[in-house]
Formats: C-alpha cells, sequence, structure tokens
C-alpha cells in the first residue's frame, strides 16, 4: 500500500525529513524558496499533511483548493498564518510549535533590550566605520537596564520568561499587561505587577512585546501609544510585525520621542520599513529571536511529532483548534 503523501514547504533538519519518510511519501522544498500561493496549491494536491514555518498562509482559497489537506503543522508557536476558522470549518488540523523555544525566545528578548539601551548595533557601525579617535565622557551613553522599570506586554510563557531574567537577573521592577492577569502564584514568581495599558506605557524604562498577532492587536502600538512613552524609553518588538505601525515607530525615532527600539519583526517581513534604515537608533534583526540549532530542532521536531502522531493515531500534540479532534470523534 502507497504511503500518504506529506509536503514539507520550506528547507529543514535533513532528520526532520528522515523520520517524516519512515510514514510518508514526502515531498520536500531544497531550494527553500517561499513558494507563491499557486505553486503551493499544485504542490499540496494529494497531500494528507503540510510542515510549513509560519511563512505560508494557509486561508479558505488553498484550502478549497487542496480538500485531501487535513493537518497542517507550523514549526513556530505563532500560527497568524493560519485561517484557524476557515480551517475549523473544513475540519483541517492546524498545530504549532510552543514551549520548546520559550527560554530562548526570552534570552534573545533580554539580549535586544540590552543592546538598544546600551547601543550596541550604534557604536560597532561608528567603530567599524573607523569614526573612534577618543574616548569621551557621554560617547554612546545609553539608558540604565539595571534597577530600571521593564513593561511586558503580553504575558505569555515568553512574556514571563522576560520578567523572570528582568527581575530576578537585573533587579528590574516588573509591570505587565495582559489579556487576562496572571494567577498570584506566577506573578510572584516574576515579580511582575499587573497594570492597565496606559500605566504600561507611561512607566517602562523599556517595554517589550511578546503578545500574539490577531487582527484586534493590529497596530496596538502606534503614534498615540508611542506619544504616552517616557522619552527615554526603549520599544522592543519580538513578537509579530502588524504589532507595531512601524512608520510611525521611525517617525518617533527620527524625532526622538522615545530613545530606542530593538525589532526583531516587520510589517510586511523581509521587507522593512525604508525609514527604520536610515535611523540610527534602531537594532534590527531578521527574525531571528528563536533561531539557535537546539531549540530550531526542537521547533521542528514538534512539527514533525504533530505530523506523525495525527495522521497515524489521530492525538496531535499540540492542536490549535482542538475542535476537529472532536468532530473527528464524533464529539
Ligand atoms: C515563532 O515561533 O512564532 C517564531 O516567530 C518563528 O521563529
Amino acid at each position: 500500500m502507497s504511503k500518504p503523501q506529506v509536503l514539507v514547504a520550506r528547507a529543514v533538519f535533513p532528520e526532520a525529513v528522515a523520520r517524516l519518510s519512515e510514514h510518508f511519501e514526502v515531498e520536500t522544498n531544497d531550494s527553500d524558496e517561499l513558494w507563491p500561493k499557486a505553486e503551493l496549491i499544485r504542490r499540496l494536491q494529494g497531500k494528507v499533511g503540510v510542515f510549513t514555518t509560519g511563512s505560508e498562509r494557509i486561508d479558505a482559497e488553498l484550502l478549497d483548493a487542496c480538500p485531501q489537506l487535513r493537518i497542517c503543522a507550523n514549526m513556530a508557536v505563532g500560527f497568524n498564518n493560519f485561517d484557524v476558522d476557515a480551517m475549523t470549518a473544513r475540519g483541517v488540523l492546524g498545530t504549532n510549535a510552543p514551549d520548546v523555544l520559550t527560554e530562548t525566545t526570552a534570552d534573545f528578548g533580554f539580549a535586544l533590550l540590552m543592546a538598544t539601551a546600551r547601543r550596541i548595533t550604534e557604536s560597532e557601525l561608528f567603530l567599524r566605520a573607523g569614526q573612534w579617535t577618543k574616548w569621551s565622557f557621554d560617547m554612546f551613553a545609553g539608558a540604565e537596564v539595571h534597577g530600571s522599570t521593564l513593561g511586558i506586554l503580553g504575558m505569555g510563557r515568553i512574556g514571563q520568561g522576560i520578567a523572570r531574567r528582568g527581575a530576578h537577573g537585573f533587579g528590574m521592577k516588573v509591570v505587565y499587561h495582559n489579556r487576562s492577569r496572571l494567577s498570584p502564584e506566577l506573578e510572584a514568581d516574576c515579580k511582575a505587577r499587573y497594570v492597565a495599558k496606559d500605566e504600561l506605557l507611561r512607566t517602562a524604562d523599556h517595554l517589550v512585546l511578546v503578545l500574539p498577532y490577531t487582527p484586534a492587536n493590529h497596530h496596538s502600538i502606534g503614534a498615540d501609544e508611542l506619544a504616552q512613552m517616557k522619552p527615554t524609553a526603549t520599544l522592543v518588538n519580538i513578537a509579530r510585525g502588524g504589532i507595531v505601525d512601524d512608520a510611525a515607530l521611525a517617525q518617533a525615532l527620527k524625532e526622538r520621542r522615545i530613545a530606542a527600539a530593538g525589532l526583531d519583526v516587520f510589517e510586511g517581513e523581509p521587507r522593512v520599513h525604508p525609514d527604520l534604515l536610515s535611523v540610527p537608533n534602531v537594532v534590527l534583526t531578521p527574525h531571528i529571536a528563536s533561531a539557535t540549532i537546539a531549540t530550531r530542532r526542537a521547533m521542528a521536531d514538534l512539527a514533525v511529532d504533530n505530523l506523525i502522531a495525527f495522521l497515524t493515531t489521530g492525538q496531535p500534540r499540540t492542536p490549535v483548534n482542538p475542535q476537529v479532534l472532536g468532530r473527528m470523534r464524533g464529539q
């Protein structure tokens, strides 16, 4: 009997493909091109599962054109590339890759905060350009990190990891805002105080964004919010492009209405708003917050586990729309 077919939509660790090949006939994307939608649809014909990375948009049009598809397994914790309602309506399961990247991503969030507050990129570029001729008392003087107020917008697992690093490692006062408040135990563990969004914006010396992208979160930080922040504040976005209005941020940075920003994600990435490229007080990285080899392997393994488990036993590890499973079991 021939094996079910799955598509791996982007290049990934060969070991992940090898594990899939034990169960499925696997088509891969060795060139790692981001296929246009029509090409993705063409390649998905006859496939029951697809391994996605967060860059591939799975929407109603694609699902209608690929009626055999039963599962889309994201190698990412975020799944804003999925139209979850369209998937659920068609009985297609989505899975993501939570937990395995939490600490690594929190490490990176903190690294970006430090680099931004202490002007690492700006000063390195200055040095590399041969402009460093003498020590000066205020050369690249940045903002204090230890003992300052760390604000976190979005207090899921990654936000909590950043809070712990700030509170326990750097003696920071931590304030946060989230859709729902943490339990008293978690608040104590993170040494974090729940505040309204306005207070968060007004009081944070360093504001880190870690909330998931949803249409409701679009431009959660725009000109009005930036205007409420301290002129000495830094803003760090490791969440998703679209949560910040990048044009408004570039303008605020240019006019020094906030001191600096550290950005790992961008609206319409991999394009970056040209004004962000021309302001000096911003640290820019290409969506690498979870990028260590060990973590990326763990993320790929979890996506593979989900494909194998769902297609062989019907029991995926981390479904995002478990209603589909209930319906399959007649619940
Ligand atoms: C995620 O997991 O959502 C990251 O943004 C992708 O590395």
